[in-house]
C-alpha cells in the first residue's frame, strides 16, 4: 500500500468574503468568551464593538484586555446601539431564551451558545419565534469544525470510506466541573455540557439515528454528585450502528487521557485524534490516518492536522452565520438544527431512566 502524505485532504474554514462588513456585540463575559470567542475572533480580524455582562466588572475587565471599542452598563443600552449587526450570546442557557427574544426585537442576527436550551419545551419556544424571522440564527455547535472531525468529514463526503458501517467516538480524561458553578442545578451536566458537542458532532456526519440506547452514570471519584459517564448506542438505517464513550475521572495521567473517534466503512477506515480533550489541550495536535481502497491505488494516509477544536473551531459557526446573512441562506447549526440535538440529548435521557432502547422517530 501506498503512505501518501500529499492526499489534499480539505479541512480548513474558509472565511467568508464580506466578513468586515459586520459589527459583533457579545453578551457574556465569562470564561469561554475571554479563553476561546475573543481570541478567536481577533485572530480572524473580526470586528467586535461591543461587550456587556450583567457583571459590570467583567465587561470592563474584557473590554480592556482585548482593546474593545466600548462596553454596556445595561441589555437595552446593548441592543440600541444601531450599529450591532451580530450579537453573540455566551452566558448560561437559562438565560437563553429571553436574551434571544429581545436581540431579535433589535432587529439583530443572533449566534447563540450551546445548549440552545436548559429544557426541550424552551427550546421548541426558541425555534417558533426563529421562524417568524428572517433574522438569521446559528448555535455555537463549533466541534463538528474542529480539524480532526472536518477531515473526517471531508473523507466522507468523497467516498474514501465507502458506506459507512460503524463508528465509535470516545474521549477518557479527568474533568473539574467546578468552574461551573451553576452546574449543580442540571440534572446531567455531561450529557448537556460536554456530550452534547459529540452527539451534535455524529449528527452532522451520519444524520439521524432511528434508535438509540444510553447509560448516564456517576463515578465514584467524580467531584461532581451526578453522571459523568455517558454510554449511547445508536442505530441507523442502511446497516450502520455506532457509539459513543464518555468517562470524565480517568485515573491516567494527563498526558495518557485518550479522545477521538474509529469510523469504518465497506471501502476504507479512518481514525482521527481530539487533541483539545488530551493533556492540557495544548501538547499534541490533531490528527488523522485512513486506509481507502476506494481510488486507482490503496491509500495509506496519516496526518498532523493544523489548528484545535479549542479555540480555532469557533470561528467555524461565526463564519457559517456570516455567509447566511450575506446570501440570506440558513447556517449549518441554525435553531433548526440545534433543536434536533436537543431532542436527541431528550431521547439520551429517556432511554437512561426506563433502561430502553428508544425508537427517535
Ligand atoms: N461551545 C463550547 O464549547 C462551550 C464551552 C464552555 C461553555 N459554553 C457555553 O457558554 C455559556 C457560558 O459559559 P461560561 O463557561 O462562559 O460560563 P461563565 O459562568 O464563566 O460565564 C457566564 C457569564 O454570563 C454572565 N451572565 C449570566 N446571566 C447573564 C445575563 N442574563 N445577561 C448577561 N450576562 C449574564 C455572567 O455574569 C458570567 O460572566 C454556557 O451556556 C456554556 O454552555 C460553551
Amino acid at each position: 500500500m501506498n503512505l501518501k502524505n500529499n492526499f489534499d485532504i480539505k479541512y480548513k474554514i474558509p472565511k467568508p468574503k464580506n466578513y468586515k462588513k459586520y459589527n459583533i456585540g457579545i453578551i457574556g463575559a465569562g470564561n469561554i468568551v475571554e479563553n476561546s470567542h475573543l481570541p478567536t475572533y481577533l485572530d480572524h480580524n473580526l470586528n467586535i464593538i461591543n461587550i456587556y455582562d450583567a457583571d459590570t466588572n467583567k465587561s470592563k475587565l474584557l473590554k480592556d484586555k482585548f482593546n474593545i471599542q466600548k462596553y454596556s452598563k445595561n441589555l437595552d443600552e446593548f441592543l440600541n446601539d444601531k450599529s450591532i449587526d451580530i450579537v453573540d450570546i455566551a452566558v448560561p442557557a437559562k438565560y437563553n431564551k429571553e436574551l434571544f427574544f429581545e436581540a431579535l426585537k433589535y432587529n439583530k442576527n443572533i449566534l447563540i451558545q450551546k445548549p440552545l436550551s436548559d429544557n426541550i419545551k424552551t427550546g421548541l419556544d426558541i425555534l417558533k419565534k426563529y421562524q417568524e424571522t428572517n433574522l438569521k440564527a446559528n448555535v455555537n455547535h463549533q466541534m463538528r469544525y474542529s480539524p480532526s472531525i472536518s477531515a473526517a468529514g471531508y473523507l466522507i463526503k468523497n467516498n474514501m470510506l465507502g458506506n459507512i458501517l460503524e463508528f465509535n467516538f470516545y474521549t477518557k480524561r479527568k474533568t473539574d466541573w467546578s468552574i461551573w458553578p451553576w452546574l449543580d442545578k442540571i440534572k446531567y451536566p455531561e450529557l448537556w455540557y460536554n456530550s452534547i458537542h459529540y452527539i451534535d458532532t455524529i449528527r452532522s456526519l451520519f444524520g439521524e439515528p432511528i434508535k438509540l440506547n444510553s447509560k448516564l452514570l456517576k463515578h465514584p471519584n467524580s467531584n461532581l454528585d451526578k453522571p459523568t459517564r455517558t454510554y449511547i448506542n445508536f442505530e441507523y438505517e442502511n446497516n450502520l450502528y455506532g457509539s459513543l464513550n464518555i468517562n470524565h475521572d480517568s485515573i491516567l495521567e494527563s498526558d495518557m487521557w485518550t479522545a477521538g473517534f474509529e469510523i469504518e466503512g465497506d471501502m476504507g477506515v479512518c481514525s482521527g485524534k481530539i487533541s483539545s480533550m488530551i493533556g492540557d489541550g495544548k501538547n499534541f495536535k490533531d490528527n488523522i490516518s485512513f486506509t481507502s481502497k476506494n481510488s486507482d491505488e490503496p491509500l495509506v494516509f496519516n496526518k498532523e492536522l493544523d489548528g484545535r477544536w479549542f479555540s480555532d473551531a469557533f470561528i467555524g459557526p461565526m463564519f457559517s452565520l456570516i455567509e447566511a446573512i450575506d446570501n440570506n441562506t440558513q447556517p449549518e447549526t441554525n435553531i433548526a438544527d440545534a433543536f434536533k440535538t436537543l431532542k436527541l440529548l431528550n431521547l439520551i435521557e429517556k432511554s437512561h431512566e426506563t433502561s430502553s432502547i428508544i425508537s427517535c422517530q
